[in-house]
């Protein structure tokens, strides 16, 4: 794996704490809405495990979850959240393979894929709609959003979020060009500034993100017999799919 997370990883949990607050609901509404039946819920492309949390928290206290994170540096941030509070460590598995290398259970009752499915080409989500549906359990679900933009555009550079720890504030700045008729990419910069404002370190990273917008999604996931529905708050972009025959 190419990993783009490799320079930012220290940035990541601070920096998507705020746009958690507007996920959670949503994502929290869809698994208390699962059928009874049992089965493994796997956090694809988990990062620091603030979906798994979640996840932890929606459901009964003996369901199981595989959080599925490649990068090295997010998986430990990730591990260091699941095993020190006993919630989370009596049921989550953390998995260091990606998304189609990933051993799946046979029983699946949600598939999350929370700000990450725009690391997978369109090729590679058939992949994983054609390996996840026959083990959704009944009443089973994916769960994706989709982050802006929905279709190739430029994005003017911003700043996404800001948190202060102790005297440091730590930014992410991002910017996009279109890149070909279905991606972006992202130049993205994190600054760590002291109290008086100087910049303490800065990181730049870029990488590429496929893009779709909500009536692509519908499309493809009825392709794989799911249906798609928004949930939560509709800032979050997120989208519910269910088998037809459910
Ligand atoms: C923006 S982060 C989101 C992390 C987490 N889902 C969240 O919302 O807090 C995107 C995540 O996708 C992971 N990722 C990238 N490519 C992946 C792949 N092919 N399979 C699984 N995960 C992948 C990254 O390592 C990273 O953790």
């Amino acid at each position: 794996m190419n990993d783009p997370y490799v320079q930012s990883a220290e940035y990541m949990d601070l920096l998507i704490a705020d746009a958690w607050g507007l996920f959670a609901p949503g994502l929290s509404e869809a698994l208390r809405g699962l059928g009874g039946e049992t089965g493994v819920t796997v956090d694809l492309g988990a990062g620091t495990g603030r979906g798994v949390a979640v996840i932890c928290a929606s459901l009964p206290d003996d369901s199981p979850v595989l959080a599925v994170e490649p990068s090295p540096a997010l998986r430990a941030v990730l591990l260091a959240r699941a095993h020190e509070d006993e919630r989370l460590s009596s049921r989550v598995t953390v998995s260091s393979a990606d998304a189609l290398g990933v051993p799946l259970p046979d029983r699946v009752r949600a598939l999350v894929a929370m700000n990450m499915i725009g690391h997978l080409s369109p090729g590679d989500r058939h992949e994983l709609w054609r390996r996840i549906v026959p083990r959704l359990v009944r009443g089973g679900c994916v769960v994706v959003n989709l982050a802006p933009p929905t279709r190739p555009a430029g994005v003017p550079r911003s700043r996404m979020a800001s948190r202060s720890v102790g005297d440091l504030t730590y930014e992410g700045w991002a910017s996009a060009e279109a890149v070909g008729e279905q991606q972006i990419r992202w130049h993205l910069t994190y600054l760590t500034r002291s109290s008086e404002g100087s910049t303490v370190s800065e990181v730049a990273v870029d990488y590429d993100w496929w893009v779709m917008n909500e009536a692509e999604l519908r499309d493809e996931l009825a392709e794989h017999g799911l249906t798609t529905r928004q949930i939560g708050h509709p800032d979050a972009s997120l989208y519910v799919a269910t088998r037809l025959q459910n």
